[in-house]
């Protein structure tokens, strides 16, 4: 199977030497190749260059891109998209001034979706996650990690996991899955908090393994949430089964989770609201990948992470969109991008690299994904007619993802 992508106005994101992220400043540069192509063969990026090298008389089957951009897909390194029902009442709360730590305290917010996914048949969670998961298909994102987190009991976890697994299995977008049993503390563990990590610790971890059913561990490690002494020791106990972490840390407080993820070679700490010199003082001598979720300050309002300093510091940082019902009900990388450049100041370059390399490494696929770099996988889109792909993030709502190709084949374009 060949394809050739011809007269791409701009390939975007391109890379000789393949890199595992970019930092600081390099995130300013974007590799590009004006008026190209693409060689697609068996699913993988075979070949790219200027058109004046574009093979001929080859057995491909041709596209042509006259006036178009191709883009690596978006890599959305962080969401919640398996739940069972909206929560647009609590947004209703939240316009009426209540906070998302008061919402959650009065049994809404993620009790509210764990009360619903408990209800909720495999079958029914798989349809409407896959629904969700064809939307941001067709919106650009090729490979995206997928969390549970809204079971809170070993059986419900389990069943989110086994969705998780099935849409690995059916779709063609790559997946990642990140166990999140410590996301709240259930309602019968009320005042329980310990014994409920006890529970993380000694039955989900090995059940979740003993199915093989998680890549990465997550824990939402924050003020009201989970302490750091709790977090480290499901962090411990999730390494014994090779379950790296990636870390929901300082959303609400300068709460130590970033220094604990970096403690325990954590691939991402993800959110970061609350970020200051010592937290990125111990991100920089690390391999912790820091990844913001801009849809989820945009949504509750808060702070946005002081993302131009992090990278003044050196730093990598990834972009993801926290795609759940209660903080970020949207995963659309696209505005994603937009906000990133609008709220936290980062130019079109670096809001790319942070949607592309550098979130690919926030879930371990930065060898095959994340640029056009030959023997990558060909996940990969053709905008619409564009004159720059600084437009991507400057034309917010305007839909720009034309033709989406994952493993090489055309998946929908609508
Ligand atoms: O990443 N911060 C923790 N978890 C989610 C919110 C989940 C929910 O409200 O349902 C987040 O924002
Ligand atoms: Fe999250």
């Amino acid at each position: 199977m060949k394809l050739l992508v011809k007269n791409i106005k701009k390939l975007v994101q391109v890379e000789d030497l393949p890199k595992r992220w970019v930092a600081g400043k390099d995130m300013q540069t974007l590799p590009c190749v004006d008026n190209a192509y693409l060689l697609i063969r068996d699913g993988l990026i075979a070949d790219f260059g200027p058109m004046e090298f574009c093979p001929t008389g080859t057995d491909a089957e041709e596209v042509d891109a006259t006036g178009r951009m191709v883009f690596p897909s978006f890599c959305d390194s962080h969401t919640h998209i398996i739940y069972a029902g909206s929560r647009e009442i609590e947004y209703i709360d939240k316009i009426r001034g209540l906070s998302y730590e008061e919402i959650a305290k009065r049994g809404g917010g993620i009790l509210n979706s764990a009360q619903r996914l408990r209800e909720a048949s495999e079958d029914e969670l798989f349809e409407a996650a896959m629904e969700r998961v064809n939307e941001i298909i067709s919106l650009g994102t090729g490979a995206v990690e997928i969390k549970s987190g809204y079971g809170l009991s070993t059986d419900s976890e389990l069943k989110m996991l086994r969705v998780a697994q099935r849409i690995k299995r059916e779709s063609p977008i790559t997946v990642k899955t990140t166990f999140l049993g410590a996301h709240a503390v259930p309602a019968e563990y009320k005042g329980r908090q310990s014994e409920y990590v006890d529970l993380i610790i000694n039955e989900m971890i090995p059940a979740v393994a003993a199915e093989n059913l998680a890549d990465f561990i997550d824990v939402f490690c924050d003020k009201g949430f989970f302490t750091v002494e709790e977090t480290e020791r499901m962090m411990e106990a999730g390494a014994k089964y090779g379950m790296r972490p990636k870390i929901h840390a300082n959303e609400l407080a300068l709460s130590g989770g970033i220094q604990a993820g970096v403690r325990y070679s954590a691939l991402s700490v993800d959110h970061l609201e609350f970020t200051e010199k010592d937290e990125m003082e111990s991100l920089l001598s690390s391999t912790t990948m820091p990844t913001v979720l801009p849809g989820a300050a945009f949504f509750l309002e808060m702070e946005y992470p002081p993302v131009r300093k992090m990278m003044e510091a050196g730093l990598p940082v990834a972009l993801a969109s926290d795609y759940n019902p209660g903080s970020s009900p949207s995963g659309d990388m696209k505005f994603i991008l937009s906000l990133a450049c609008v709220k936290m100041k980062m130019l079109p370059e670096e809001a790319i690299n942070a949607a592309t390399i550098n979130s690919a490494y926030a879930m371990g696929l930065s060898e095959t994904h994340g640029s056009i770099s030959r023997g990558k996988i060909a996940n990969f889109f053709i905008t619409k007619p564009i004159p720059s792909y600084e437009y991507m993030p400057y034309a917010y709502t305007q839909k720009l993802v034309d033709e989406v190709y994952l493993h090489g084949e055309k998946v929908c374009n609508k």
